[in-house]
Parts: C-alpha cells; structure tokens; sequence
C-alpha cells in the first residue's frame, strides 16, 4: 500500500535517517519504535505530506485511505461530540444532507412528474453510496466508539468546546476510528488514555480490518496490537516480523552479532596492518604488501551499532521531613461547567500520606484522578476540606500543564536555567548532558522539540530540586522504553514520598506500596501494591 525507499529526511542539519527503506502492507499491524526524537513522528508527517523528504520516495497506492491521529488535536467547537465524530466523514455528511434534502422536495405536491423522476434517480444514486459508505451506521457507530473511549453516553450531546484537553484528544481518536480508512496512522495513541480505555483501544484496534502504524511507548499494548516492528535506531531504518518481544530477542541476538563480527574484523585488519608495517620497507615483500593494502581497502567495515544513550538521573540529598506528609480532611472539588452547572468531582475523603509511600492513584475515566493530584498539589483549589502539607514537606507536581506551560521561543538551556536560579551554568549543563541534552541540543527551541524532549525538559527541571514529595500525573507519557525504566529506577531510589498516576501496567507493578483508589467521589485505600489491589477488586466482584 505505502512504498518508502532511500528515504533521507536533516532536522537541523543532522540526518535523523539515511536512505531508509520499509513497506506497508494491506491489513498490517505495525509498531514504529525508536527512542525519543529519531523522527517517528516526522515519518508520519512525511506521509500525509505535512513535510517532505529530502531524498527519496514514499509511494502511496492509488485511493488508499489514510486518516492520522496525531498529538495536537485541531480546534473544535460549534458541535455536540457526536456530530463531531459523525462529521469527521466528510463524504458522509455531504450525502445525509443532500438526501435529506431530496426527501424534503419530493414532499413538494406541486412537483412536476419529470423533474420528480430526476430527483428519484440521483436520490437513488446517493442512496446506494451513502449505504456503501456505512451512512445509515455512521450514528450508532459514532455512539459506541465514544462511549469506548470513555465518553458517556448522557455526555455525547454535549458541546465539544466543554470538553478539557485531554477529552477533546478522544473525540479526535473518535474521529480517526470511525472513517474505517485502509491505514490509520497513529502517533502514541494511549497518552492520556487511562486503562479502561486503553484495553478498549487495544481490541478496537485488533479487530480492525485495516492496516496500523502506529507508535507508542507502552510495551503490552504494544504486544498485543502489532505484528511487525519498524525500528529507527542509528539513523537506520530496519523491520522484523513479529510482535515487541519477539523484536526485543531479535534485536539483542543482531547487537550480539554485531559485536562479534565487529571485533573479528578489527583483530583481522590489525593483524594485516601489522604486516604491512612490518614488511612495507622490503623490496622482496613489496608484491604482497601491495596485495594485502588492496585487500584490506576493498574489505567492508563493519560499523559498530552503539546502544541507545541512556538518561541519567541523579537525585539530590533530600530533607526528611515528618511521618504525616499529607494530612486529607474532608477534601471536596467540584467544577463549574461554562454552562453554569455545577459537576462534583469528589466529597468528603479522607486519607492520611505517610513517609516515604508510593501511592498510585487509581480509577476508572473520569474518576477525578487528576482533579484529585491538582488540589493536593495546590495547582487547584479545593471546593471544601483541605490537604495539610506536613511541615517541612515540599510539594513538586508534574502534569500535562507542565509540559504545556514550557515556553515554546525559550532555548533548552534558558528554559532549565530559568527553573533553577541557584545552580550554575555549567550545574545546569551538566544535569542537561545527564538527561541527553548535549552540545548543540541545549540550545534549541522548546517548539522545535519532540514530544519526548520536551518531557524530559520537565523532569530535568523537577528532578534537580530537593522536593522530599512528587506529586506525578502520568510521569511516563511521550518517554521512550529506556527512559521510562531510568525514572522508575530512580523513583524507587527515591527517599522521599510519591503520589502518581500512571496507565503504564509495569510502572504501577514496580513502583506502588499503596493504592488510593478514587470510586463514585470516595477513597478507598488499599494497604498493597498494585498486584494486591488488583486481586482485592476482584475478589470484591468488581
Ligand atoms: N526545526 C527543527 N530544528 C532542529 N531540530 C528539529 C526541528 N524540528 C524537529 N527537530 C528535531 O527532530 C527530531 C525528530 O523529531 P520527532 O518529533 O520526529 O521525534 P519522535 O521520534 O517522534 O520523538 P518522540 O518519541 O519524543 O515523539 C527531534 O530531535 C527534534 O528535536
Ligand atoms: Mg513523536
């Protein structure tokens, strides 16, 4: 379907990838993995022709289909959320209203017995598009793939502009899902997801006839949706055929590989280099010198395949603080909608946060998890009760508002160095070359970056500062598999006291030593990891 060869793409003046070659084939699942900013998004882009190569060509089959999910969803108002998801086919939409508009002319009794014969005929026409299509579907399909992605069915009819961002990047899946295109691309599509809907998500998208690039740097569902890997690493492009894990052994057995045929041949040309030194000044070896010289020019280097650049983390010394680190009392949050009503979040919970706890925070859509992060956290104030922040407790909060809160004209290095008055130019270059930021990358626009970079922006940021409690609202989303086992390494390390969420299933395994679980405007706290409060919910019969 979409052929993509010698392709070669600069992003400020360095090769992202050189003459790169894959396939996508009718009905193919596929991952497009590679750590944060090797330009998987820019192949997406390429694609639908937001930007073009630099060399090379993507050849797309005639009358394919093609719909993209990307991360920045467009602007949407005017419409409930279910005539935006039934709007998205524009073919559609144009069809309804002109057979509604026949049907409105054939009810004319004055009609003239010819024209009301063309009107029959091109209604007729329309008809059997619009069937073909999917028209008379388009509502009830529309319904259940809002309500999959956690947008109830009481809520469908309400005005898109009242939804907050991360809702309005569902109604744009919605979008994307419903035009049942020959491809879907889809750029980290489970960011801001919360579990429920990415299990929905996940079989949508294996039943789904289709084919799938999609990227995303979440392991399972990785491995439960594709069936062929595309990796960007070392500015190359290669496939394997297979889920993620089986990527995983097949990668690591390539590395091995690599390794040793790398040093055979280095140990061969040395012993040749050898030679030649060794005899180069003798007449009598001349001939064979000349020979070896040849041959060694002719042989093809192996190049060494460097492993992925790892993000360092390191914490500093913290205060230690009291035992009673968040004291909730009767903590209640509503919202006012614009319309004027008013929505509870939650009421009346109470909960103590110790020391030293690493409490993930759990619940279904639109349980108010986040709401719930934002008042103890002070970015929000509570409607009635309060969060008592223990003495000598400081509060650091990431969340999607942070990375959006970055000034996009600022440099990296200005935007950290603004963040952190006390430390030195060369302190915060270095903590910069810690989170991969190196020579040149310091000095590029926040805009510029990927959405991997500018997370990392972030923590950069957070994770200098002696802050003895993190308040983290999917800390994970837009960071690649390495540099999410490095920040759950080093929250483990961590002396101080976490609140998180997070829909990434080994996140939440590794980290959590309690669960605070937000159900119907309550807390439920349960006293185990995450193992244990999966096994408490079930055996609870829920
Ligand atoms: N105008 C620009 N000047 C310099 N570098 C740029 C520019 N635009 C993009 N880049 C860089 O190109 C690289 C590729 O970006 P891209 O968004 O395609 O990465 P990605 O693989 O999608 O990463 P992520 O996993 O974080 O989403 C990034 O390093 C980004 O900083
Ligand atoms: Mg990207």
């Amino acid at each position: 379907m979409i052929s993509i060869s010698g392709l070669t793409k600069y992003m400020g003046g360095e090769p992202l990838y050189k003459g790169a070659s894959f396939q996508i084939y009718e009905g193919e699942k596929i991952g497009l993995i590679g750590p944060n900013g090797t330009g998987k998004t820019t192949i997406f882009r390429m694609i639908v022709g937001e930007m073009s190569p630099d060399e090379g060509s993507i050849t797309i089959q005639n009358n394919t289909r093609i719909a993209y999910f990307s991360q920045s969803v467009g602007e949407m108002s005017g419409r409930s959320a279910l005539q935006e998801v039934m709007d998205s086919n524009e073919r559609v939409s144009e069809l309804a209203s002109r057979l509604s508009s026949w049907e409105e002319q054939l009810c004319d009794p004055d009609l003239d017995p010819d024209r009301m014969e063309t009107i029959l005929n091109r209604m007729g026409d329309d008809q059997t598009e619009f069937e073909k299509l999917g028209g008379y579907e388009v509502e009830s399909n529309a319904q259940t793939i809002l309500t999959g992605l956690g947008i109830a069915p009481e809520d469908h009819g309400k005005s898109v502009e009242l939804f907050s961002g991360g809702w309005k990047m569902r109604i744009a899946l919605a979008r994307v899902l419903i035009l049942m295109p020959d491809l879907i691309l889809m750029d980290e599509p489970t960011n801001y997801l919360d579990m429920e809907t990415i299990l929905w998500l996940e079989e949508w998208l294996r039943k789904f006839k289709g084919a799938i690039l999609l990227t995303t740097h979440d392991r399972e569902f990785m491995n439960r949706v594709i069936r062929k890997v595309v990796e960007i690493s070392n500015g190359k492009i290669r496939t394997f055929t297979g889920d993620y894990d089986f990527y995983e052994q097949e990668k690591a057995i390539l590395l091995r590989n690599n390794s040793a045929e790398f040093s055979r041949q280095q140990s061969m040309l040395k012993k040749e280099e050898e030679f030649i030194a060794r005899f180069k000044a003798r007449a009598s070896h001349a001939a064979q010198v000349q020979s070896r010289i040849k041959k060694i020019d002719k042989i093809d280097r192996v190049e060494l395949e460097s492993e992925q650049a790892e993000m360092k983390i390191y914490l500093p010394e913290i205060p230690r603080g009291g035992n009673d680190v968040i004291a909730i009392k009767g903590l209640a949050k509503s919202w006012e909608n614009p319309d004027g009503t008013v929505k509870s979040v939650f009421a009346g919970l109470d909960a103590m946060v110790h020391r030293r706890d690493k409490i993930a925070v759990v619940g279904v859509n639109g349980a108010g998890k986040s709401t719930f992060l934002k008042v103890i956290s002070n970015q929000t104030e509570a409607t009635r009760g309060e969060a008592v922040i223990g003495a000598s407790i400081s509060v650091g909060y990431f969340g999607q508002i942070t990375i959006e809160n970055l000034n996009p004209e600022n440099t990296v290095l200005n935007e950290v160095r603004g963040k952190l008055p006390e430390a030195t130019e060369a302190g915060v270059r270095n903590v910069l070359a810690s989170f991969l930021f190196r020579g040149e990358d310091v000095n590029k626009k926040i805009r510029v970056l990927s959405g991997g970079e500018k997370a990392r922006v972030v923590l950069t940021c957070l994770l200098s500062v002696p802050y003895n409690c993190l308040i983290l609202d999917e800390p994970t989303n837009h960071l690649d598999l390495k540099s999410r086992d490095v920040l759950l390494d080093a929250l483990t390390r961590y002396e101080g006291t976490v609140l998180f969420v997070s829909h990434d299933r080994y996140f939440l395994r590794e980290l959590t030593t309690r669960v605070f679980e937000v159900d119907h405007g309550k807390i439920n706290v349960y006293e185990g990891d995450y193992d244990y409060y999966l096994e408490s919910r079930n055996s609870r019969g829920n």
